[in-house]
Parts: structure tokens; C-alpha cells; sequence
């Protein structure tokens, strides 16, 4: 099969450790599925890899991917559940110790075929094109358990969500305008602000500017370069909720006073569960929003794409089509 996966890696030079072309098609495995995939969509985790985070050099050559959307052995149209759990764990797969992302232990979703337990298959609706279904495992997923099961936000509550052209940050503004949530967002990119409006956002400002008004919730992917403002933006009592750190994690001050005494929540989220999946696509499919898709790349032109997410030319989604 035709695939995109990890050769080598590199810390300084991510594109370099890229490598397309031919891979073994997956082995049959008890309990397992192929799903011949039809869109599979680029997240950060992808560059991470390359970098050689969460993956080591006896582990290569190893198919990248998280997120993808295709046919089954039995005909029926799959979303992918990227999180891995171990057989014999049961409840929130997220919270399984020995649980992996596929491309972390098992090869992912840039290929022609993919191989996952039968438990991860979500059923695609058919109003969701390929492109649209391929983009919600992961960055749509994330987004989607910060806001509505760590961050249990309601309707009518405000939430900041920062770096407003991320791929979890863009899910984010839409699953929460969706909700009936006030969105304010911030991003360094005056051209990024203005789609973040046009895509629903009521207020934009720019990174580590001072809001106007203080928010319930802060949706944090960004780390070390927004944590602080990101703090300083919430109302006594509110959340904050971090899934990732692109800017590094290492904080230059982690506001520890301003958490104890305006009695703030500092709330961790990883990705989702499956059953997390099949509500997200119950919600896309009776509101009508819908995944916001950057750019759509024929696959055997997907190292253009990895090279846009370095880049950071980025607003929505990155989908490698059949
Ligand atoms: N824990 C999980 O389950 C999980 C799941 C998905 C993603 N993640 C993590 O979440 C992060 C975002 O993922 P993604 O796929 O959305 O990545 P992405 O599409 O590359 O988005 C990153 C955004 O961060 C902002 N940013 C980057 N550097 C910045 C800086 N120095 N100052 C201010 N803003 C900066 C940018 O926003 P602007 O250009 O608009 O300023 C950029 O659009 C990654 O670190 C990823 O690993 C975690």
C-alpha cells in the first residue's frame, strides 16, 4: 500500500524524516479491521512524530496518521477512532495507561489501508463528505471533550479559545458557537482574526491582548506563549483546559497566585472517547456545522501539506483525498 510514515527522525528538520511510498499492507488480527481509508486528515501530532516525540527509532518505520475516514471489509462508510485502547480495558479509553494514538504504536491512517479493533469504527453519515468526516478524530475530538465534558460548558457561558487558526482551536470556535457559547478568540495573525469571525467568533483580539471583559472558560493548546494571559483572562471561579503546548510547556510563570486566590480550575484533556466520536457526529448532523477544511491535497502530494503545518500557514484543516 501506498503510505506516509516516519523513516527516520528529526528534531530540527521534521520534512526531512518524511517519507512516501510503498508499505506493507496490514496483517489480520483477531478482533481487528482494515478500512480502506477514502480522506485522512494532518494533525500536529504528525510533526511531533517526525520530531521523534512519543515515538523512538526502534520503532521505525512507522505509518503517520491519526485521523481517517473510509469503507470497511463490509462495505459500510467508518469514521476512525484514533485511541488505541489495550483489550481488556473497559470505560473511558482515555483514561487506559497502556492506550496509544495510531501512529504511536501501530501504523496510521496516510495510507491506503488501515488496520483498528472493531470497537473504534464510527459510523460516517452520509452527509458528512470524506474530507469533512476525516477531520474529526482528533483535532474535532479534542476540542469537542474540552469543551462540553472536561470544561462541562453550557450555553450562555463565554470561553476564550487561543491561536484561533489551530486545527483544534478552529473545531473549537465552531462546536462552540454550536453550543450557544459566547467565543472570544486571540491569534498573532491579524488575517487568522478575521476568518476566526467569519467562522463565528464573536470578538477577536490579538495574542496577549487584554480583554475587554473576563471569560468562564479558556480552551489552551498553545502553552508557554498564551498560559499566562490565558490565566489572567478568566473570571474568579473559571477553567482552563489544556490539551497541548505548541509554543513549549516549560512556563515562564505558571500564575500559581492568581489560580489560588481567584480559585481557578486548571482541567488537563486528552483526545476522547468513542462514544465521545459518535456524539460529535450526532451534533454536527443536526446543527449543520461542519469541519472548516484549509486545504484539500491529493494524497501522493502530502508532503506540501506537512510543509504548510510547519510553516504555520494554516487555518482549519489539512485533508489528503483519494
Ligand atoms: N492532548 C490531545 O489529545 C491533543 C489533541 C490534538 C492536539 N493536541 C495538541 O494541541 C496543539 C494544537 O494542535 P493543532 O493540531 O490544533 O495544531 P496547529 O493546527 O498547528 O495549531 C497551533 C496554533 O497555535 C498557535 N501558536 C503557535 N505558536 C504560537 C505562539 N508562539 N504564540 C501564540 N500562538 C501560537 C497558532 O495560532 P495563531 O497562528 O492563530 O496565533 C497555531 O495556529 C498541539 O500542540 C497538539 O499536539 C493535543
Amino acid at each position: 500500500m501506498f503510505a506516509a510514515y516516519a523513516a527516520q527522525l528529526s528534531a530540527e528538520d521534521p520534512l526531512s524524516a518524511l517519507e512516501l511510498g510503498e508499505r506493507p499492507d496490514p496483517e489480520r488480527r483477531e478482533g481487528w479491521v482494515t478500512v480502506r481509508l477514502r480522506a485522512a486528515a494532518l494533525n500536529h501530532h504528525d510533526l511531533w512524530s517526525l520530531r521523534g516525540v512519543g515515538l523512538r527509532e526502534e520503532q521505525l518505520p512507522m505509518v503517520l496518521g491519526c485521523d481517517g475516514a473510509g469503507v470497511d471489509e463490509d462495505g459500510n462508510e467508518v469514521i476512525v477512532h484514533a485511541v488505541i485502547g489495550s483489550d481488556d480495558f473497559r470505560g473511558d479509553e482515555t483514561m487506559d495507561p497502556k492506550r496509544s494514538l495510531l501512529s504511536e504504536r501501530h501504523d496510521g491512517t496516510l495510507a491506503d489501508l488501515v488496520s483498528v479493533p472493531r470497537r473504534n469504527l464510527v459510523a460516517k453519515p452520509a452527509e458528512l463528505s470524506w474530507a469533512e468526516a476525516a477531520c474529526l478524530p482528533t483535532a474535532w475530538l479534542t476540542a469537542y471533550r474540552m469543551l462540553y465534558t472536561r470544561g462541562d460548558l453550557k450555553a450562555g457561558e463565554s470561553v476564550l479559545i487561543q491561536g484561533a487558526g489551530g486545527g483544534v482551536a478552529t473545531a473549537a470556535i465552531t462546536l462552540a458557537r454550536a453550543g450557544g457559547l459566547k467565543v472570544v478568540v486571540t491569534s498573532r495573525d491579524e488575517a487568522k482574526r478575521q476568518k476566526a469571525l467569519e467562522l463565528g467568533a464573536h470578538e477577536a483580539y490579538e495574542s496577549g491582548e487584554r480583554l475587554p471583559a473576563r471569560v468562564d472558560a479558556v480552551i489552551e493548546t498553545v502553552g508557554k506563549a498564551t498560559w499566562s494571559h490565558s490565566i489572567r483572562s478568566l473570571k474568579p471561579g473559571g477553567r482552563i483546559i489544556t490539551s497541548g503546548t505548541t509554543s513549549g510547556p516549560d512556563l515562564d510563570d505558571a500564575e500559581l497566585t492568581r489560580i489560588f486566590f481567584t480559585q481557578l480550575s486548571v482541567i488537563g484533556s486528552t483526545m476522547g472517547t468513542s462514544r465521545e466520536l459518535a456524539q460529535l457526529v450526532a451534533l454536527l448532523d443536526a446543527s449543520g456545522a461542519r469541519p472548516l477544511i484549509d486545504r484539500a491535497i491529493a494524497f501522493e502530494d502530502a508532503r506540501d501539506g506537512f510543509a504548510a503545518m510547519l510553516e504555520g500557514d494554516v487555518f482549519g484543516k489539512i485533508v489528503f483525498t483519494r
